[in-house]
């Protein structure tokens, strides 16, 4: 369920008895937290802050969370709050999925990506072994409350890499919010007028709604929730490559990585598409000014090429034959599963990439 976060109390008072637990990064404990508590008022809650940070979404926070809940004797009817950006929707809805066999959790994200993907869809868990995501659960929360006021705070880059999956959410779905979201970037505005016009043109509660209509007809990923993944086997290639090269070079990127390599990762795909898929040339054409004015380009070099596609063999989506699984596009809102493409297409699709 989705509401706004005035709706708090609201959902509070259907939870009777419930003791309240609130998560928080260290940065959302800053910037956040004030605004939330405002919201909840005299409700008394016990605080957990995490050191912010992917690094932090790791099975010891799951335990701090554990060990928290246990010392304050949180029983069933325990309710926990995750404020944050995906680290702290993914790292608390595990940690709540999983104590006590499952307690009610509400999400509260505070950036732009956790709002339109993270926060909602019933996806939790933490990083294992170096591996993304590895671990973890389908539980919905009984809500995600969304408050765009959150991202004035959030740092431009933070508020691009989210932008990236509010283009692959009109890619897939919509020409109408795909035209929307190109006239946005095409304006330049500064931050504060930015996240206003995100809220006022209605863009970012249609992105909202395109994940939650996608994740209602498959909760559990096993045909059309694919289409989610646009721009993504492409993308979490690039993104890991990034993870394994330790030259300061990509220091930067390792921070800023996921919407930046998933909005790489749409050209390359939006560009197998026209080849493949019969997609419009003049699409590619958008989305490659967009990553020009706004993402820069990867720095990976054409040598990297080889181990990118090795990635995508590695890729966990692909079937029984390890070859990679593309989403891709027949047109704007038209997007087609199970696409199984050569070395050659991708190392083409590559090329373009890096040409530009
Ligand atoms: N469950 C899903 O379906 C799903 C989908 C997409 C991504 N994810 C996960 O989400 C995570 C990435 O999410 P993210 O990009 O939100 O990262 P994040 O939670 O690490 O937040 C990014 C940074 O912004 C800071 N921040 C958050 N809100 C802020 C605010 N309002 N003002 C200032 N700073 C703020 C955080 O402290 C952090 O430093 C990854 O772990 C990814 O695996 C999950
Ligand atoms: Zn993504």
């Amino acid at each position: 369920m989705l509401h706004d976060l005035k709706h708090l109390h609201s959902i509070l008072a259907d939870l009777p008895k419930a003791q309240l637990f609130v998560l928080t990064d260290s940065h959302t404990a800053e910037y956040c937290l004030p605004i939330l508590a405002d919201f909840i008022g005299k409700i008394p809650y016990h605080l957990l802050t995490i050191e912010a940070g992917e690094q932090s979404k790791n099975l010891a926070s799951v335990q701090a969370v554990w060990d928290f809940m246990l010392k304050h004797r949180a029983t069933r009817e325990a309710v926990l709050i995750n404020l944050g950006g995906g680290m702290i929707t993914d790292l608390g809805g595990f940690a709540a999925a999983t104590y006590m066999r499952g307690i009610r959790f509400v999400n509260i994200p505070t950036t732009l990506l956790a709002m339109v993907d993270a926060s909602s869809g019933g996806k939790t868990g933490i990083d294992y072994q170096g591996i993304k995501n590895v671990i973890g659960t389908f539980t919905p929360p009984v809500a995600t409350l969304i408050h765009p006021e959150f991202l004035r705070t959030l740092p431009a880059t933070e508020l691009l890499s989210g932008f990236a999956e509010m283009l692959k959410h009109a890619l897939i779905a919509s020409p109408k919010e795909w035209i929307k979201l190109l006239q946005l970037a095409q304006e330049e505005l500064p931050q504060e007028q930015f996240v206003e016009a995100l809220s006022s043109t209605g863009a970012l509660q249609a992105s909202i709604q395109i994940k939650e209509n996608v994740v209602s007809q498959d909760p559990h990923e096993v045909g059309l929730r694919k289409i989610l993944n646009f721009g993504h086997t492409v993308g979490h290639a690039i993104e890991s490559t990034m993870l394994h090269h330790t030259t300061p070079r990509y220091t930067m990127l390792h921070q800023t990585s996921h919407g930046y390599c998933v909005l790489w990762g749409m050209v390359a795909e939006v560009y197998l598409s026209v080849v493949h898929t019969g997609c419009p040339r003049e699409v590619l054409q958008q989305l490659t000014q967009i990553m020009l004015q706004w993402y820069g380009k990867p720095q990976c070099d054409c040598k990297q090429r080889d181990q990118l596609i090795q990635r995508m063999y590695q890729d966990k989506k692909n079937n029984a034959n390890q070859t990679p699984n593309f989403t891709l596009l027949r047109n704007i809102g038209e997007p087609i599963i199970n696409q199984y493409l050569t070395e050659e297409d991708i190392n083409e699709a590559l090329e373009y990439l890096f040409s530009l």
